[in-house]
């Protein structure tokens, strides 16, 4: 295991498929095809990617207005690589993006970890999947 991480907000050499299969293997992946995580990365407003030995080992995207409202998706470091620093990192340099901007997640069970960078439990979230999940056309690109 690579002690050197390196961190990327940049997705023109993303490997998508290595990036896919990755996630399945450390069961982190939620359906989504390579094209499917390509094109999510890319619809971000910023994006993080961790990498060792050129390889992807964590991964944290922000959806966001620009202006007040954003919401932080994909945080994951691969099992081997966790409790290193990897994920707030990650979420560090998303933040650099969001200066003055509320920021919300959802997690099942991150609490600690979300917690040691600031946030807070908020009043209940609500959530819902239109139609059927990842078969619409924004799951396509078609627009
Ligand atoms: C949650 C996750 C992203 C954390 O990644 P990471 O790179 O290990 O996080 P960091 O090393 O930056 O953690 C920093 C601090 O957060 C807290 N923390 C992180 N993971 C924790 C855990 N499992 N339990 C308790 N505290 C935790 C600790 O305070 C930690 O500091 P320490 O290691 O000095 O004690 C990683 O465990 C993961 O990928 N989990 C599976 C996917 C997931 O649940 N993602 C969040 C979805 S919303």
């Amino acid at each position: 295991m690579s002690n050197e991480v390196k961190y990327s907000t940049a997705l023109e050499n993303v490997d998508w498929q290595q990036m896919k299969s990755t996630l399945a293997a450390d069961c982190f992946d939620n359906g989504r095809t390579p094209r499917q995580l390509r094109e999510s990365f890319e619809n971000s407003y910023a994006t993080a990617i961790a990498y060792a030995d050129e390889r992807i080992i964590g991964t944290a995207r922000v959806l966001s207005d620009g202006v007040c409202n954003a919401y932080i998706v994909d945080v994951w470091t691969l099992t081997t690589y966790r409790r290193r620093g990897i994920a707030s990192t990650m979420i560090k340099m998303l933040f650099a993006k969001l200066e003055g901007e509320h920021v919300y997640l959802f997690t099942d069970d991150a609490i600690e970890f979300y917690e040691q960078l600031g946030f807070k439990p908020q009043p209940i979230g609500l959530g819902k999947v239109v139609g059927q999940w990842l078969q619409g056309e924004s799951s396509h690109g078609v627009r």
